[in-house]
């Protein structure tokens, strides 16, 4: 049973003071008689309400945990990408549960949470490591109606929506690592794992994969040196409902803004990346290629300008050199 109203926690969630009923019902289009019963169901849940006879009903804290329907009230009532949300406690990987559903023909906009994956993976079939609570684990089904060629696109997508968001929550300043990291003091704060099912029109899709490290306060060795997480880099603690509502929403903003106008999201990856004016060092396939990273190509590949002066699109690569810290 749906027990958690999103319009009243969307409501709750907006309101900068105490609502009367009455406040509430019109915001809500909820009769007050069921206003009750749907604030004792959020209460139940774990949400902190308050009901003063002259301040009014105000939330006073939500659960730590992943909660479906506090992530949909967050999120801008608009976004497509986040029609259906599934929050599982454990699962392999959550790009694996969503690709499931894709082919079970699930909608564009089904988005999978875990709150620990027990295979986790990053690119390459490296082990991502993704324990209980400590981030936000997930994926995200997306049936692009462009060419396949372009939907590598959606990487850049992600990490821009990521690094957006994080730069919001924190006033920090993330930088993108080409093509699927997100850096923060020269350590690795997230990555994206983009999984595609080639197929004709709107059957064929993308899962978009995001692991961002939030609560964890150290990491084992060997990740020490490389890895970091939001609690590290602030000293705070952060809901994840917020952070995942936000990625959530600006992916969707910049997944519109793709189809009509990639050049602006190349533009704003290349004001926040770690990669460009450097040189590097890409692994791309069995070949090393060697030069200056210059520009973001069209569909998201990396342009290196080799000694010669000649120039080279790589569509996907590790890069080797240099490295994040
Ligand atoms: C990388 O840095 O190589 C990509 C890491 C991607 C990790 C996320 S966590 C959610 C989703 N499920 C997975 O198994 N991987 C991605």
């Amino acid at each position: 049973m749906n027990r958690i109203d999103v319009r009243l926690l969307r409501a709750l969630l907006k309101a900068t003071s105490g609502l009367s009923l009455e406040e509430l019902s019109s915001d809500t289009h909820l009769p007050s008689e069921l206003l009750s019963e749907r604030i004792d169901a959020l209460i139940h849940e774990g949400f902190d309400i308050i009901r003063h006879p002259i301040l009014g009903i105000q939330l006073s804290s939500t659960p730590s945990r992943l909660i479906p329907e506090d992530i949909a009230a967050r999120v801008a009532p608009e976004t497509l990408l986040a029609t259906d949300i599934l929050v599982f406690q454990e699962t392999g990987s959550t790009n694996d549960a969503c690709a499931k559903l894709g082919v079970d023909n699930a909608q564009e906009g089904t988005v999978v949470f875990a709150e620990s994956q027990t295979s986790g993976r990053g690119r390459l079939g490296r082990v991502w490591s993704s324990k209980s609570g400590e981030g936000l684990w997930f994926s995200v089904l997306v049936r692009p109606d462009w060419p396949m060629a372009d939907w590598t696109r959606l990487t850049l997508c992600a990490a821009l929506a990521v690094r957006n968001a994080v730069a919001e929550a924190t006033g920090l300043n993330p930088q993108i690592k080409w093509p699927n990291d997100i850096i923060l003091h020269g350590r690795k704060l997230a990555g994206i794992l983009l999984e595609s099912r080639p197929g004709a029109a709107k059957t064929g899709f993308v899962v978009i994969g995001i692991g961002l490290n939030v609560g964890q306060s150290a990491f084992p060795e060997p990740l020490q040196s490389i890895a970091t997480s939001l609690q590290i880099e602030t000293g705070r603690t952060f809901r994840r409902a917020g952070l995942a509502a936000s990625i959530l929403t600006r992916l969707d903003a910049h997944y519109a803004e793709a189809k009509e106008n990639f050049p602006s999201i190349l533009a704003a990856c290349t004001a926040h990346s770690f990669t460009l004016g450097k040189p590097v060092q890409i692994q791309t396939g069995n070949e090393v290629v060697t030069g200056v990273a210059t520009e973001f190509s069209e569909s998201g590949g990396l342009v290196v300008r080799h000694q010669d002066g000649s120039l080279r699109t790589i569509d996907s690569g590790e890069i080797i050199l240099p490295s994040a810290g």
